[in-house]
């Protein structure tokens, strides 16, 4: 069955998402429910609001996707789901739900680690598009609220295979970007509203040191660190500076009133935030936004020179992020190695990748018994 039409499930986070894609590469539909306003008022996600709304939209979204699709339940060929990493609760309503659909339906289950998913975005059009070969080894840096991982990627037959040659060691670069712009008084989530911002300030204004790994990475044996090189990453430190920066230059009381303002404003855009934003403060986030994507370019090229990699995957929440596409392009471009983005729409959480990652496995026949259970802390390949 070469162009399996797979339904691909995702409720890893905060987004209800039901797709359906055919033979890994044609996306019919791709129908998301976000739950942003939901969680705007608590400044993040709730897990146990994630939870209750996952359950709320899961059906309709389901319908929708069909619905989009113009087909019925008995054309598509199996189920596929977000196993993990994410939150526990939020990912069982998803598991559960494609456990009873695969149970009624007498389809195969897939289960698809969130973080394969997102890779594959980036795959996902560039098929449809060129469907061209790509040449491997493969770096993917995957960067979104939970996650900065680099994975060296190799292909094996109809298998994927990948290597964790980098990740954060404290903070995710998007959690940054959240927690940035929630002390900054914007709200949440912070990256798209610092992504806007950042274009009107001007980058150079304040120099933020790039992450310095002071700590002993404790997820790892220490002869493991000594053995290879790693690539690794840390973000709270420039979070630290950002408010020690607001703190040195009195900004609390303009960050107060902000703050008050936009809690008025039911769903706040681009020209309120604009609005209650002065010079100062745009700086601070074009300066912040700059010392983040020059951070992540220069580890993910040295770790492409050093595995002397084909090809570059960026995706993930922060890949949506418009100077870091543009200087990952140019600077990847200067050392002669292409790269890779999903559009901005399929960067972020969506149910279309996790149909795409499933499809291999699909050819591999890898399917899950129906007692598979959740795995919140859920790792992608070999470290
Ligand atoms: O992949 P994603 O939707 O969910 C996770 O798996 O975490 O990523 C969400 C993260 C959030 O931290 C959000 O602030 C960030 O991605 N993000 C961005 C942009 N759009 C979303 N960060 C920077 N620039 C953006 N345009
Ligand atoms: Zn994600």
């Amino acid at each position: 069955m070469p162009d399996a039409t797979i339904l691909g499930i995702e409720t890893s986070c905060d987004e209800t998402g039901v797709a359906v894609v055919r033979a890994g590469e044609q996306i019919l539909s791709n129908v998301v429910a976000s739950q942003i306003a939901t969680h705007q008022p608590y400044g993040g996600v709730v897990p146990e609001l994630a939870s209750r709304e996952h359950l709320r939209a899961i059906v309709p979204v389901m319908r929708q996707a069909l619905a989009e699709a113009a087909l019925a339940y008995e054309d598509l060929d199996a189920i596929a789901v977000t196993q993990g990493p994410g939150l526990v609760g939020a990912l069982l309503v998803g598991i559960s739900f494609a456990k009873a659909l695969a149970f009624a339906l007498d389809m195969p289950l897939i289960a698809v680690n969130h973080l394969e998913g997102h890779i594959h975005a980036a795959l996902l059009e560039r098929k449809q598009q060129e469907n061209s070969d790509l040449q491997f080894p493969v770096l993917a840096l995957v960067v979104s609220g939970g996650h900065t991982h680099l994975y060296l990627t190799q292909q094996d037959g109809n298998s994927w295979t990948y290597r964790n040659v980098g990740h954060t060691r404290d903070d995710a670069a998007g959690e940054a970007f959240d927690k940035v712009a929630k002390l900054l008084g914007l709200g949440y989530p912070g990256g798209p509203i610092i992504d806007g911002l950042a274009q009107r300030g001007n980058p150079t204004a304040i120099h933020f040191p790039a992450s310095q790994l002071k700590n002993r990475d404790r997820n790892r044996p220490q002869e493991e660190v000594e053995d290879q090189p790693r690539f690794d990453f840390s973000y709270s430190g420039i979070k630290t500076a950002v408010l020690r920066h607001v703190e040195t230059h009195s900004m609390a009381s303009e960050i107060e009133a902000r703050r008050r303002a936009l809690a008025e404003i039911a769903l706040p855009k681009s020209e309120d935030y604009l609005r209650l934003c002065d010079r100062a403060t745009l700086d601070l986030i074009a300066s912040f936004q700059r010392s983040i994507v020059e951070d992540l370019i220069a580890k993910t090229l040295a770790a492409a020179r050093e595995y002397d990699v084909r090809t570059l995957l960026v995706s993930g929440g922060v890949a949506a992020n418009r100077e870091l596409r543009a200087a990952f392009e140019r600077k990847a471009g200067e050392e002669g190695i292409p790269v890779f983005f999903p559009s901005r729409l399929l960067s972020t959480d969506n149910a279309a990748m996790i149909a795409a990652a499933a499809y291999p496995k699909f050819l591999a026949r890898e399917f899950l018994p129906m007692d598979f259970n959740v795995e919140p802390g859920l790792k992608l390949g070999a470290a």
